[in-house]
């Protein structure tokens, strides 16, 4: 009897409310938005689809009515501005950290066990908004980046040797920015490293891709990207609500482990039942410890920020 809670009936949250109704993730999906009506129609619009595509899972709409979303699972946060054409994502702090506090409070009050996903950007520290917000414990309050990241860089893997993307595993690491850290060493083609099939200035150039594959979508569309972030969020969800123990890359407190403390940053997790079941370190080499360290020196920064605002 799964309930799922998907704030901001935007792109991205419409698009996570669909996967989860035609994959039948959870059995009720409640859209919540701010403007008057949107979620409604988006709720009712899904719905109307199920006999199209056969599925059962219920969504219902609300305007801001929080008593709808009343013991929920779990909470999908997207509400909050997307970037245009020029900005990055940390440009988006101050309006979007007032957005993810506020309803991650009305969230906590209506569904206090729910494990929360963020997706508003800028990630890592909107995930630092909502976890501070909700006071729940670090496993349960996680963003979703990483698997958007590692798609992108998995996606352009699969064009360059043109063979099913179903074949590539990657993970990724650190902030959602350009400062993420895609690692070679630890991304295989049905087993075979990627290194073996792919030269070196190739995949360095599909990893810059990938740094900037929020950018070029921006670029292209004027907004950002919704199909596959909205996706991703859902793939979260199920990982929660089936307790796959499926491991990704997620972003979430990082308490001692890689020897940081008190950042945010997207790292190879196991995520099931009670969110994050484990954080996963790995053996990294010096190279990739710079770089990581590098995108938490970025992501302290704009979570500096975000104190700064907190403090006014
Ligand atoms: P959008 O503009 O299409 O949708 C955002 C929705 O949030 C709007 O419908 C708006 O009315 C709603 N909203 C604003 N304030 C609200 C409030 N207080 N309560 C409830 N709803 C509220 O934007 P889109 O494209 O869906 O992106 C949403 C967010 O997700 C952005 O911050 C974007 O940067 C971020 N994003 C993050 C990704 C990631 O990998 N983490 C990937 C793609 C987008
Ligand atoms: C993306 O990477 C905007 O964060 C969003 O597409």
């Amino acid at each position: 009897m799964a309930k799922v809670t998907v704030v901001g009936a935007g792109n991205v949250g419409a698009t996570c409310a669909d996967v989860l109704a035609y994959r039948e993730i959870a059995e009720e999906i409640v859209l919540v938005d701010i403007k008057e009506g949107v979620a409604e129609g988006k709720a009712l619009d899904i719905w109307q689809k199920a006999p199209i595509n056969q599925y059962d899972s219920r969504t219902v709409g609300s305007t801001n009515d929080y008593s709808k979303t009343a013991g929920s699972d779990v909470v999908v946060i997207t509400s909050g501005l997307p970037r245009k054409p020029g900005m990055t994502r940390d440009d988006l702090i101050e309006t979007n950290a007032g957005i993810v506090k506020s309803v991650t409070e009305n969230v906590i009050k209506h569904s206090p066990d729910a494990i929360i996903i963020v997706v508003s950007n800028p990630l890592d520290v909107m995930t630092y908004q909502a976890h501070i917000t909700s006071k729940l414990p670090r496993a349960k309050v996680i963003g979703m980046a990483g698997i958007l990241d590692t798609a992108r860089y998995r996606a352009f893997i699969a064009e360059e040797l043109n063979i099913s993307p179903k074949e590539i595993q990657a993970i990724l690491m650190g902030g959602h920015g350009d400062t993420m850290v895609p690692l070679p060493r630890y991304t295989t083609v049905a087993g075979i490293p990627v290194t073996e099939l792919i030269a070196k200035d190739t995949l360095d150039a599909i990893i810059e891709r990938t740094k900037f594959g929020g950018g070029e979508l921006v670029k292209l569309m004027g907004t950002s990207a919704w199909y596959a972030p909205g996706s991703a969020a859902a793939q979260m969800v199920e990982a929660i609500l089936k307790n796959q123990r499926r491991v990704f890359p997620v972003c979430i407190k990082l308490e001692g482990e890689y020897g940081i403390d008190d950042c945010y940053l997207g790292v190879p997790v196991i995520l099931g039942k009670n969110g994050v079941e484990k954080v996963i370190e790995l053996d990294l080499n010096a190279e990739e410890k710079e770089l990581l360290e590098v995108s938490r020196g970025h992501v302290k920064e704009v979570m500096s920020v975000l104190d700064k605002l907190s403090s006014k």
